[in-house]
C-alpha cells in the first residue's frame, strides 16, 4: 500500500540534504537542484522540495499498479529520490548515474535515509556508478521496471539502438516523451517515440502523470508506463 506519511517523511529529510549541500557547495550544486528543487532559487516554491511531484507519482503507481515489478531501475537517478522512496515501499532498487558527485550525493542521503526513516532501505536500494546503456545487460531482466524520468543527455543512432535494445528486455518502461535523451517539445516527435516503444512489443502508454503549463519550475511534461506484451 502506498504509505503517504512515509512519503512525507522522506520528503523533509531529501530536502533538508539538498539544503545542506547547497550551503556546502553554494553555486557548485548541480543546476537541476540548485534551480528547481530549492525554495531560495524556485519562486515557484513555499518550500525546498525534496520529492518532484512526478517523483510522488511514479512511486505511488508503481506501488499500486505495478505488481509484477521485481526491482526498480532508474536510469539517471541523480541523487537517487525516486528509487530511494521505492525502496523504503519495499522494492528493490539501484540508481544508475553516471556523474561522481551525485553518486556521492546518493550513497550518502540513502545513509541518512537508513539512520533516520527505515535502516533496511541498504539492503533494497543499491546506487549504481555507471553509464547507461553500457551496464544495461546487469540491469535489465523480465522482471525490471525500468524508468528514465528525467533525462535529456543527448546520445548518437548507434547508443539509442542499445537502449531500445536494453527497453525490449523489461517488464515495463516508464519515461519522460518529452525529455527521452534529447528535448521532444514537438507533439508529433513524442507520438513517434511512443509508436517506436510500441512496436518493441508495448502496450499503449498509461499516463503517470501530466501537466501542460510549468509546474513547481518544470517544463510540460508528460510521464508514461507502457508495459510488455508477452
Ligand atoms: C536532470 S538529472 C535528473 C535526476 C533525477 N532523476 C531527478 O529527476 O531529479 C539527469 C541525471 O541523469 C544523469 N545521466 C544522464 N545520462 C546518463 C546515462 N546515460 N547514464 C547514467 N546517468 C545519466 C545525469 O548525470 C544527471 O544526474
Amino acid at each position: 500500500m502506498y504509505d503517504t506519511d512515509l512519503e512525507s517523511r522522506a520528503d523533509r529529510e531529501i530536502a533538508a540534504f539538498l539544503e545542506e549541500e547547497h550551503a556546502a557547495k553554494g553555486n557548485a550544486l548541480y543546476p537541476w537542484y540548485r534551480l528547481k528543487f530549492l525554495a531560495a532559487k524556485n519562486r515557484a516554491l513555499s518550500a525546498t522540495m525534496g520529492l518532484a511531484p512526478y517523483d510522488r507519482a511514479i512511486a505511488r503507481f508503481v506501488v499500486e499498479q505495478c505488481p509484477f515489478a521485481m526491482r526498480f531501475v532508474e536510469v539517471g537517478a541523480g541523487i537517487g529520490q525516486e528509487s530511494m522512496l521505492l525502496a523504503l515501499h519495499g522494492l528493490p532498487t539501484f540508481g544508475i548515474e553516471w556523474l561522481a558527485d551525485h553518486v556521492d550525493m546518493m550513497q550518502r542521503l540513502r545513509r541518512r535515509l537508513a539512520d533516520r526513516v527505515d535502516r533496511t532501505l541498504l539492503e533494497r536500494m543499491t546506487p549504481v556508478h555507471d553509464w547507461f546503456p553500457r551496464c544495461a545487460d546487469a540491469y535489465v531482466d523480465e522482471g525490471t521496471l525500468l524508468a528514465f524520468p528525467t533525462i535529456s543527455t543527448r546520445i548518437d543512432d548507434q547508443l539509442e539502438r542499445e537502449i531500445f535494445q536494453a527497453m525490449q528486455r523489461a517488464a515495463g518502461v516508464i519515461l519522460s516523451v518529452r525529455d527521452f535523451f534529447r528535448n521532444r517539445p514537438d507533439p508529433a516527435d513524442q507520438d513517434a517515440l511512443v509508436v517506436r516503444i510500441r512496436d518493441l512489443g508495448f502496450a499503449a502508454p498509461v499516463i503517470v502523470r501530466a501537466w501542460d503549463e510549468i509546474d513547481m519550475g518544470f517544463p510540460p511534461d508528460r510521464i508514461v508506463f507502457m508495459r510488455r506484451l508477452r
